[in-house]
């Protein structure tokens, strides 16, 4: 999977990409990513890129000629690949969001910065906007890492474990319950018994309920939209009845 990024600001995004599990997906030739600077695609003397607003008012608005040039460069090989501007304005991210983005083989991602970027590049050469949540960052970098991150540990042999992703928070629409590993007693705290026991029909009705609980407990939103059997509908019902569990 390739995913061209127009950023301003790509030195944000080196960190994140030269480690750990995005680093080694780029070294085993699963996952690719090229920084474009804008700046560059700015034909003008001095590279500007952005400009004060039509009618007046505050900021800066991004112009349309370098994100035209720089998108038109790079998907002349490849006219279908989704052009996404991450914005405040765009729809929300989700995990379903990210599988999506995930069946295709190639992605630009548009960094807006400033006010926001010209209307006509949203109206003309965008196809899709994107936004990670209900608050505002100075600019889309962070935003593009996100969907970044979230999209490549879904790409095959990205993760070591192939089934590791089934199980995530949000995967199925419910929070993952809660794990642990050894050792079986720390400060006098245990390990649920049934986790020892070796009989793994109990130890997945276990997880189950468990990300039930957590799910009706934090994110009782989520419920509506999980795909839940006739099973996970009496747990509810008995959870729900239940006095509060014991999390924090
Ligand atoms: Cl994609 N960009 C900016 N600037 N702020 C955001 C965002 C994106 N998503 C949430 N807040």
């Amino acid at each position: 999977m390739h995913f061209d990024v127009l950023t301003l600001f790509p030195d944000i995004f080196r960190g994140p990409l030269d480690e750990s599990i995005l680093k080694r997906a780029q070294e085993k030739g699963l996952l690719s990513i090229a920084l474009h600077n804008i700046r560059d695609y700015a034909i003008d003397k001095h590279h500007i890129t952005d400009d004060a607003p039509y009618g007046g008012g505050g900021g800066m608005v991004m112009k349309p000629e370098p994100l035209f040039a720089a998108v038109e460069t790079i998907t002349a090989e490849e006219p279908d690949a989704p052009v996404i501007l991450l914005t405040p304005q765009g729809r929300l991210f989700t995990q379903a969001v990210a599988a999506e983005l995930a069946r295709h083989s190639h992605i630009v991602l548009i960094c807006g910065r400033y006010e926001g970027v010209d209307e006509r590049v949203r109206q003309h050469l965008v196809t899709d906007e994107i936004s990670i949540g209900d608050y505002v960052l100075t600019g889309g970098e962070l935003a593009a890492m996100v969907v970044i991150d979230a999209v490549a540990r879904l790409l095959p042999g990205v993760l070591g474990d192939p089934g590791a992703t089934l199980e995530d928070s949000h995967a199925q629409g419910l929070l993952e319950g809660p794990h642990y590993t050894r050792p079986a007693v720390f400060r006098g705290w245990e390990v649920p018994e049934i986790l020892c026991s070796g009989n793994h029909a109990a130890v997945a009705r276990w997880r189950r309920e468990q990300a039930l609980r957590r799910t009706l407990e934090r994110r009782p939103d989520l419920l509506a939209r999980a795909e839940l059997t006739s099973e996970d509908r009496e747990s509810l019902e008995r959870l729900a009845a239940e006095s509060p569990g014991d999390d924090k």
